[in-house]
């Protein structure tokens, strides 16, 4: 052991972080043994570069100046596309087993304060299926639909990923075990933001966080994911957060829209409801797709209006794309990973006499990439307008909030399934909560297909097809 600590010590004082072994003699030997394998895999010289370029301030502010809207189709506005031509596109990819599912779920979840990974709450508002379960239902109904198999990869992190595969493996995988896979992103430790310094979780261990869903692709190219899509056909893949239910994962028009304008990049987005609504601001600068973090956009810029006196930079980013996976591949080849942000956080950790400290304000400095800074590196990327009320109802605060709750989620999946009911000719009493498997309808126009839609609904009711649940 004396050995070992010697060639640590080497390490950690090249990079200022000695202070790691503090604890190092009153310690056993297995943890000491774990806590050098971390050390191993920790980058420290990248750490400390980061932490320079946290205190030098050198994250790059995009140029305000040049913002124009996205390329983008709009729900009001006739496009060289149509809906129907677009949705025709998708059903044919899907048919032919051209696409893949990649769901991100390696978050921690903090906001909603659920002790679980977060793809385990349970948000159907009658079935109280989890959001995982909202995931793999939609593509089964999609599989049903039109005869086909569509892999699911789901991102996790080391913080989640043996409670996620423990729920999958409980439930059998919930009869698809060939189709889906697991890859874990890496975590990163976080610093003092003061003095760059590690922070220990405890004696034995630095502590570390999931690297940020931009973390999904040297995840998904370590686990050969790419690769092997291409060599299987699969030339889209549809990327979608575990936290929204009413995701439109598979929507065949996205990705009719995706292929026939040969994008590299497409996002589902929805309008602004306001100004200042607290979203990424989906522009373009010299014709590059990128999102401007709503902090970071001016008010005069936000609340411009163009020639109709609609919001000019209407588009709000709600993290729904479709992936050329070419374009992910070459990406993964060419560039040095995508960039590293830095978010003031706080971090428990415990002081130089091992003394646990709880901060109350933000002390640490957390290292996150995004997945959206893959946006600008894209030649060819489209942005596709949908209703609100269909695509985004975010799972992301606890009860106690008033927005983007699990109560306004459930709110959104009843509301959602009344309209799709009505719009098939049922009426739906006031006050009743309603749901629909994706098995008995994973659309609306696959509702619109069904003679069995009942003509009215006067209690709660859940509609399953009889032979899927
Ligand atoms: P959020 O940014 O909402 O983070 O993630 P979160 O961890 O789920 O929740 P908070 O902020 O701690 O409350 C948006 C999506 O990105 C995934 C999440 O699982 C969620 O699907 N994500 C986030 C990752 O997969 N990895 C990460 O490192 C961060």
């Amino acid at each position: 052991m004396d050995t070992l600590f010697t060639q640590l010590i080497e390490q950690l004082n090249a990079c200022d972080q000695q202070h790691v072994l503090q604890h190092w003699q009153s310690i056993n030997d297995n943890d000491k043994r774990q806590l050098a394998a971390q050390i191993e895999q920790i980058d420290l010289p990248g750490i400390r570069s980061l932490f320079e370029q946290f205190s030098q301030q050198a994250e790059v502010a995009p140029d305000l100046s040049k913002l124009t809207p996205p390329n983008s189709i709009r729900l009001q506005q006739d496009a060289t596309i149509s809906p129907e031509t677009a949705y025709a596109q998708g059903e044919k990819l899907l048919r032919d087993g051209r696409v893949g599912v990649v769901i991100v779920a390696g978050g921690q979840g903090s906001r909603l304060g659920f002790p679980h990974p977060k793809g385990l709450f349970p948000i159907g508002p009658l079935s109280e299926r989890t959001l995982f379960q909202f995931v793999l239902d939609k593509i089964a109904g999609y599989e049903v639909k039109y005869e086909t198999q569509i892999p699911l990869f789901v991102m996790t992190s080391p913080t989640v990923h043996e409670e996620t595969v423990c729920y999958f493996e409980g439930n059998d995988f919930f009869q698809r075990r060939d189709r889906v896979e697991f890859f874990c992103q890496p975590a990163i430790p976080a610093v003092d933001a003061r003095t760059g310094k590690l922070l220990m979780k405890d004696k034995a261990e630095i502590f570390t966080s999931p690297n940020g869903h931009g973390g999904m692709l040297e995840a998904m190219q370590s686990a050969g994911i790419l690769e092997r899509c291409e060599s299987q056909n699969i030339d889209t893949l549809f990327y979608g957060q575990i936290d929204n239910p009413l995701s439109p994962t598979c929507s065949p028009a996205l990705l009719g829209y995706h292929s026939l304008s040969e994008s590299q990049v497409t996002l589902q987005t929805i309008a602004k409801m306001s100004p200042d609504e607290k979203t990424g601001n989906i522009v373009a600068v010299d014709d590059r797709t990128q999102i401007i973090e709503y902090s970071e956009m001016p008010n005069d810029l936000a609340t411009s209006e163009d020639a109709q006196g609609q919001l000019k930079f209407w588009a709000a980013n709600i993290a729904v794309h479709v992936f050329q996976t070419r374009f992910l591949q070459e990406i993964v080849n060419s560039a040095s990973g995508l960039p590293y942000h830095f978010a003031h956080k706080q971090v428990a950790h415990i002081d130089h006499q091992g003394n646990p400290v709880e901060p109350d304000v933000p002390n640490a400095i957390k290292f996150e990439r995004f997945i959206f800074d893959l946006l600008p590196l894209a030649q060819r990327t489209l942005t596709v307008e949908a209703a609100r009320e269909s695509v985004f109802a975010p799972v992301k605060n606890a009860s106690s909030a008033n927005f983007s709750t699990p109560r306004t989620s459930r709110r959104g999946i009843s509301e959602l399934h009344r309209s799709w009911l009505q719009q098939a000719g049922c009426s739906v009493a006031d006050e009743v909560i309603v749901e629909i498997h994706p098995t008995y309808a994973v659309d609306l126009p696959h509702l619109l297909e069904r003679s069995d839609v009942p003509d009215q609904i006067t209690e709660n009711t859940y509609l399953v097809h009889p032979e899927g649940s």
